[in-house]
């Protein structure tokens, strides 16, 4: 339901009107925030944390071509051209053994580029606010009114709490999927939801990549899976029982539970130093549809949650920034609207792409829970599927194509 605007909330229209308000200072967010005030679009970002705060979180990594190819064009890939690190190989380890996929080679023959998002974040941070890019940082978008015409308004809780209404010719959701563009939305709007039945303890290590590959392990205990961030920073997850609370394994026994999916008794030792962060992640995935509502958009996560299994969600987020970015410009400055009439169609189609992508890779990588199946029949599915993509060239190029793709 459209929450009403808090009664109290003022409009100051000097400083706080705006062609479009952008919540949330996401990839999403700041990437849609860049592309319009490079083309001159008014528009202001609304960010509820501190600056030090969105900067500082450690999240994705793993970007793809067209990702970098976005960065490139809107003039935003100076940090990712000095630091980014080309990745192309993947490897996974079975009860029958191990195999390599150098997928620069496979399907369109492109790599990942591994830059850490924190350092995506900051590079376009830094590169809005060097435009002149207008943001508020401990500013919560507490509602948003009217998008069902020309004026939507967003009432603001600023950073000394008083209330503010926003006025704009357009709003931007980029605030995630807890945020309040969803809590705003109509009720014609649908949620496509699907919990995978999967969690994994998601581990932030100081320590060097023990592989010179994104590794994956399946193995009767769960699956273990290694993804470098950096020289002296490796990710690893663990599955582990849904409702696992993230300290509840030491450091050692996570250490020797990753040694032991991992094989490393037979494909070498891991390189352990200090866990530093640690959360438990519940494998789920949602689709909005429409991702559009009269004068709302939803962008990145707050159009559509997918599971961490195939890296795509800061890759969405960016597409789905870049495709409502030109199509504001070409609406507002050129005054065609047809692209932001496509805009929900075009993101959704690639949206449930992804999400059957990182589906398959779930159903690759575990045995999911089916209480009415037979563990076994499903069990050796999944490893006729391992060896197809160990044995088949077709396999290995239909994988490389959706693993670096978006
Ligand atoms: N008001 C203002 N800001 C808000 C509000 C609100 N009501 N709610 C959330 N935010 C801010 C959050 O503080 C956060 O900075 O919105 C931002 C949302 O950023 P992300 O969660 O990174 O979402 P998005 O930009 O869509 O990127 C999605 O990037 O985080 C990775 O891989 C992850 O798939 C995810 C992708």
């Amino acid at each position: 339901m459209t929450e009403s605007e808090s009664p109290e909330a003022v409009c100051d229209p000097g400083s706080d009107s705006a062609d479009v308000v952008i919540v949330g200072a996401g990839p999403a967010g700041l990437v849609l925030g860049n592309i319009l005030l490079s083309h001159g679009v008014d528009c202001v970002v609304l960010e509820r944390a501190a600056r030090d705060s969105v900067e500082g979180r450690a999240r994705a990594g793993f970007l793809v071509p067209h990702t970098v190819r976005v960065l490139e064009r809107n003039g935003l890939d100076t940090g990712i051209r000095r630091r980014g690190r080309e990745h192309g190989v993947c490897e996974f380890r079975t009860e029958d053994g191990r195999f390599r996929l150098d997928y620069r080679l496979l399907g369109r023959g492109e790599p990942h580029t591994v830059y850490p998002q924190h350092d995506l974040v900051a590079d376009l941070l830094d590169r809005y606010l060097d435009g002149g890019g207008r943001i508020r940082f401990g500013a919560e978008a507490v509602a948003v009114s009217d998008a069902d015409g020309p004026t939507p308004a967003v009432t603001v809780r600023e950073a000394d709490g008083r209330p503010v209404l926003r006025r704009a010719r357009y709003v931007a959701a980029c605030d995630g999927r807890h945020g309040v563009g969803r809590r705003s939305l109509p009720p014609g709007a649908a949620r496509h939801h699907r919990d995978h039945g999967v969690s994994w303890l998601g581990l932030l290590a100081e320590a060097p990549p023990s592989l010179d590959a994104v590794g994956y392990s399946v193995h009767p205990r769960g699956f273990a899976g290694h993804m470098a961030r950096s020289a002296d920073i490796t990710r690893y997850y663990l599955q582990c029982a849904p409702g696992t609370r993230a300290d509840a394994w030491s450091d050692d026994h996570v250490w020797g539970e990753l040694a032991l999916r991992m094989r490393a008794s037979a494909y070498g030792p891991l390189v352990s130093g200090p866990i530093v962060r640690r959360a438990v992640v519940d494998l789920e995935s949602d689709v909005i549809e429409p991702l559009r509502h009269g004068s709302l958009f939803l962008v990145g996560d707050a159009a559509a949650l997918i599971s961490p299994s195939a890296a795509k969600g800061a890759n969405l987020a960016v597409l789905e920034a870049e495709i409502l970015g030109h199509a504001l410009v070409d609406d507002l400055v050129h005054g065609d609207p047809r692209a932001l009439d496509r805009y929900s169609e075009r993101c959704l189609a690639h949206i449930w792409r992804a999400q059957e992508f990182s589906r398959w890779m779930i159903r690759l990588l575990h045995e999911l829970p089916d209480p009415g199946g037979d563990s076994l029949f499903r069990e050796r599915l999944r490893y006729a599927r391992l060896a197809a993509l160990r044995d088949s060239a077709s396999a290995q190029h239909w994988f490389a194509e959706n693993y670096v793709g978006i």
